[in-house]
């Protein structure tokens, strides 16, 4: 019987990544042959962990916090989505050397497939409020406005970093005949079709930071988080009237499209979700 062929997550911490647990039941549901484990990288160490894991005949990886961005300084290859968003939460290795490794961002699929699939919301057409400008905002913003948003407001606490998303995303939204706009946090707008929390302020223990008047009944609240990490905002949402969603179907979509780029077979994720689900209920 051949080895199985290797692949991990790779971050700082990483020790509570439900990645593993999400790959493996991929691997069992499509037969595919494969480890994936958990590799802690040194903060300053993140190229060196990653050429090791590498030069060990390793597959390809995954990365989190807060490698995504040096991840994508590191392959030979960029996919424009992840040029775009400018991180990587995926990396290919078709050999033991930098120049043979390639980096694709699956984040802001996830979160597209996540909303369009098991929300059950269609996203053309809606007006959606993006809050964060961080390496979080910047992975799903494209592919919202590739999945034909009408209208993306993005607020930020720090004015700026809003508008230098805006600017580089300006011409995909052009292109795409969609509005795309940097707003205070004070006054992004009323009653959106969906509100995006891609900001980490529930991890600082502040409070959700827009004002309910962004949501109407039936809005579609999203954490990019889960767990304890996503609960402020969601109890804030169903305050007021709106659809909470946590970020773990996002998590599940990002892994299965990273999955598909490493192995080419798309592995059904409804069934996965709801073991994870239940797992994480059970934990709370
Ligand atoms: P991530 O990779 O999770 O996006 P990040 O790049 O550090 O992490 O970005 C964190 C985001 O959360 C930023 O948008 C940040 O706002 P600033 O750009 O103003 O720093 C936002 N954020 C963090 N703490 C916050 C708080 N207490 N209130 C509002 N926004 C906050």
């Amino acid at each position: 019987m051949p080895n199985p062929d290797r692949y991990a997550v790779l971050g700082h911490p990483v020790a509570h990544s439900r990645s593993p647990a999400i790959h493996a039941r991929f691997a069992a549901q499509t037969g595919q042959l494969l480890e994936y484990d958990r590799v802690l990288c040194p903060l300053d160490g993140f190229a060196m962990s990653v050429n090791g894991f590498a030069a060990s005949g390793a597959r390809g990886c995954n990365v989190t916090v807060p490698f995504k961005f040096e991840a994508l300084q590191m392959a030979g290859r960029v996919s424009p989505r992840a040029r775009l968003a400018g991180a990587a939460n995926v990396l290919g290795f078709d050999g033991p050397e930098p120049a043979l490794w390639w980096a694709d961002n699956s984040d802001g699929i996830g979160l597209v497939r996540d909303i369009q699939q098991h929300a059950g919301l269609p996203l053309a057409g809606t007006r959606v409020l993006l809050v964060g400008a961080g390496g979080a905002a910047a992975g799903v913003l494209g592919p919202l406005i590739e999945a034909g948003v009408a209208d993306l407001v993005l607020a930020n606490r720090t004015a700026a970093k809003a508008e230098a998303l805006v600017a580089s995303h300006a011409a995909l939204a052009a292109g795409h005949g969609a509005q795309l706009a940097a707003a205070s946090m004070a006054e992004p707008g009323r009653g959106f079709d969906v509100v995006i929390n891609a900001s980490s302020s529930s991890l600082a223990g502040a409070a959700v930071p827009v004002s309910g008047a962004v949501l109407r009944p039936g809005t579609l609240a999203v954490d990019l988080m889960y767990g304890a990490a996503a609960a402020p905002f969601m109890a804030w949402a169903r305050q007021h009237g709106a659809t909470a969603r946590d970020g773990l179907g996002m998590l599940v979509e990002q892994a299965a499209e990273a999955f598909c780029l490493w192995r080419g077979v798309m592995p059904a994720t409804a069934p996965v979700l709801a073991a994870l689900r239940a797992e994480v209920d059970a934990s709370a």
